[in-house]
């Protein structure tokens, strides 16, 4: 029986040794020391033996079972020890490997432009105003002195959703809407910039779609000086304190007199070049007194109120000051372009 033991010892010694998972040394713990295992087998078959052989045999037994038990505790140990270094292998971190680039969004140039005229205009008391690109004859044209078969209707070529109702093509619409929310009463004092739309073919300066900012101040006694008041400082704060500005004759219906605005070229300093076509100005906007009969058309009394008006192009203000030379990068959106007004 001792040798039976032995024999069971070894046995277990080398399954012990061949246990290669958890899993395996689980079996072989069960399968030798387990209820129904030979070893409580032999040492339940012990009452069978003589008195004398009886401890010998016990004795074996226990250091038989408890042999095994040791190499398996130890073996366990082993293999949790190797699992564990596995795992670490497996999940290590090469903090050293260059990170995944992160690409980071920014504003579009001309989000950026629209927020710093409006930061401009409301520092001078003026307030931001809204109106749908979606518009209707009345106040794309008709409410701003554009009857219908006007011939400066033209100059705004149009698409039209119905007879009625057309896609802006001028921001102008938002004066007469901002008017009328006024009952007649001033002080009136609003930019609005919003995108407008055109027939026009899309080359290097036009594009059927792009943005204007509108301004509009009605109150008593307003005059031209006002006017100039504010574009002196507009434009000495968008452009710099350098630039010179000029007001020429021109011709808005919906504005009388109606001027346009210029500023002194950056590129040459006045004296001429190619940028400004030699004159040493560049052209910005469009503007002048409001007519009369927009201003009654707006609810206002022209007896009473007087007022001065003006839009301008969102992207050749961008254009003017970041050097861009085809207003189809706005809306191409190239990275590549885009990109370089992150910091704007
Ligand atoms: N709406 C004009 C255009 O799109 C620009 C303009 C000119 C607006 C004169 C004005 C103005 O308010 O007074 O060409």
């Amino acid at each position: 029986m001792q040798e039976r033991l032995q024999e069971l010892q070894d046995e277990a010694v080398k399954q012990v040794a061949d246990a290669d998972t958890l899993q395996e040394l689980e079996e072989v713990r069960v399968r030798y020391l387990g209820k129904k295992g030979p070893i409580t087998e032999v040492m339940k078959s012990m009452g069978r033996l003589s008195k004398e052989e009886r401890p010998a045999v016990g004795a074996k037994a226990n250091e038989v079972r408890g042999r095994v038990q040791e190499l398996i505790e130890e073996k366990e140990q082993t293999l949790r020890e190797a699992a564990v270094t596995k795992q670490l292998e497996e999940e290590r971190i090469d903090v050293t490997l260059p990170g995944r680039p992160v690409s980071k969004g920014a504003g579009h140039p001309l989000t950026s432009v629209v927020e710093t005229i409006e930061d401009v205009f409301t520092g001078m008391g003026f307030q931001v105003a809204e109106g749908p690109e979606v518009e209707t004859d009345y106040y794309n044209f008709e409410s701003l002195n554009l009857p219908k078969h006007h011939p400066a209707r033209d100059m705004q070529d149009t698409f039209f959703v119905t007879s009625d109702l057309l896609l802006r093509t001028q921001t102008s619409p938002v004066q007469t809407r901002t008017m009328e929310q006024h009952e007649g009463k001033g002080p009136v004092k609003i930019i609005c910039p919003g995108k407008v739309y055109r027939r026009d073919e899309d080359d290097a300066t036009h594009s059927h779609q792009f943005m204007q900012i509108e301004g509009l101040v009605v109150d008593e006694g307003i005059r031209m000086s006002d006017l100039k008041g504010i574009f002196e400082a507009f434009v000495k704060s968008y452009f710099g304190e350098d630039r010179e500005i000029r007001l020429r004759p021109s011709f808005f219906p919906f504005t009388e007199p109606s001027a346009e605005l210029d500023i002194s070229c950056a590129m040459c300093g006045g004296s001429g070049c190619r940028t400004c076509k030699g004159t040493g100005w560049i052209e910005v906007l469009g503007s002048g007194m409001v007519h009369p009969n927009v201003l009654r058309m707006g609810g206002f009394d022209p007896e009473k109120y007087s007022g001065f008006a003006f839009g301008m192009g969102v992207e050749r203000f961008a254009m003017l000051k970041y050097g861009i030379d085809d207003i189809r990068h706005f809306y191409t959106n190239d990275t590549r372009f885009l990109e370089q007004f992150t910091r704007v």
